[in-house]
């Protein structure tokens, strides 16, 4: 893929990082309100992997943050369980009584149909954080948009790679670019892609008045993890299968989700919190951190948060790396009881 290099002959390959707020000119050229070509890049890029227009931001909370913004939902419908951070988000603007929220479970596609009804933005969440449950697309934009609501959907835990929600009928797609895209744990970014230019130039406007705006640095550094997203997935999808294979036969697993895509598995260890969190202390390969979509297979065990009471106690969220598998196998199994 070619999007997001500069295009002259002569031209490095990669947009240099330009660390400048200031440009000399009477045209008022200033980075907050005009980006940079290394932002614009980027953006190139994740919109022509999501067939959209894209909008770059400080991090996914804020790419989260400038689509609710932007859209000003009265009645926002979200999914009971996703990413506690966007429904810590909502919770707040609920509190402020800029907006209503209907709580729906996004598996259930019958329900999310049902209240798509009155709603002025439907959120999705595909597959969920940390349980990872799975929309059913197309019947969801169909229904949200014969009901006049757009549709926005975090598709951090798909990747550009596996999913492009725009092509199901999406509205705007967020992504944070601080996991995969970005993909070796070194900074905090966020897209938000648009369908159509309204959206687009509504996501741009808040950014410029919110002053969401990302770094010069993490931009280069996303934009070169971008570009060997399509490999880093190929092979972690790999392990993941490999993985859920194995965890599933085992004995002390009670449950194992797994989308059938992706690199993102939970599982339930027998034996609740406890036994959950002896193997997050006993591992040695893989890394006991809280972020996700790294090379570095990382683990943690959700429920110990107030967001994420809901989930069972022994359930541990996986984001798998690149090792190689029987590495990866032997780790687990000496941790397992
Ligand atoms: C599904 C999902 N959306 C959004 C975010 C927020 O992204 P960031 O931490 O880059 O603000 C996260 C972070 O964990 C996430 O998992």
């Amino acid at each position: 893929m070619s999007a997001g290099r500069p295009k002259g002959h002569g031209d490095p390959l990669n947009h240099p990082v330009v660390l400048a707020s200031n440009f000399r000119g009477e045209e008022g050229v200033y980075t907050r309100t005009h980006g940079t070509a290394g932002w614009i890049g980027l953006e190139e890029a994740v919109g022509a992997l999501e067939g959209g227009r894209a909008v770059a931001f400080g991090s996914g909370m804020a790419a989260a943050s400038a689509a609710l913004f932007a859209l000003a939902p009265k009645v926002l419908v979200l999914p009971t369980f996703s990413y506690l951070g966007v429904r810590a988000l909502v919770a707040d603007l609920v509190e402020q009584a800029r907006m209503e929220v209907r709580f729906v479970d996004i598996a259930d596609t019958a329900a999310m149909v049902a209240a798509c009804a009155g709603a002025d933005v439907v959120w999705v969440e595909t597959p969920t954080n940390p349980t990872l449950d799975v929309a059913d697309l197309p019947a969801i934009t169909a229904a949200a948009h014969a009901a006049g609501a757009k549709v926005v959907v975090d598709s951090t835990f798909a990747t550009p790679v596996c999913a492009q929600p725009l092509s199901d009928g999406a509205d705007v797609v967020v992504h944070s670019g601080t996991k995969f895209i970005g993909g070796h744990s070194d900074l905090l970014i966020g897209l938000a892609v648009a369908a159509s230019d309204e959206v687009y130039d509504r996501l741009h406007h808040a950014r410029l008045v919110n002053g969401s705006t990302p770094g010069a640095l993490e931009a280069f550094l996303a934009l070169r993890g971008l570009r060997t997203l399509p490999l880093r997935m190929e092979r972690m999808q790999a392990n993941a299968v490999e993985l859920v294979a194995r965890l599933g036969a085992h004995p002390h697993v009670a449950e194992v989700r797994y989308p059938g895509f992706g690199a993102m598995v939970s599982f339930v260890v027998a034996g609740g919190a406890d036994a959950a969190d002896a193997v997050c202390r006993s591992v040695e390969l893989l890394v006991p951190a809280t972020s996700l979509g790294g090379v570095e297979t990382t683990i943690e065990r959700r429920q110990k948060y107030a967001g994420d009471a809901h989930v069972p106690p022994g359930l541990l969220r996986m984001s798998v790396g690149i090792e190689h598998i029987d590495d990866l196998w032997a780790d687990l199994a000496h941790a397992l009881p």
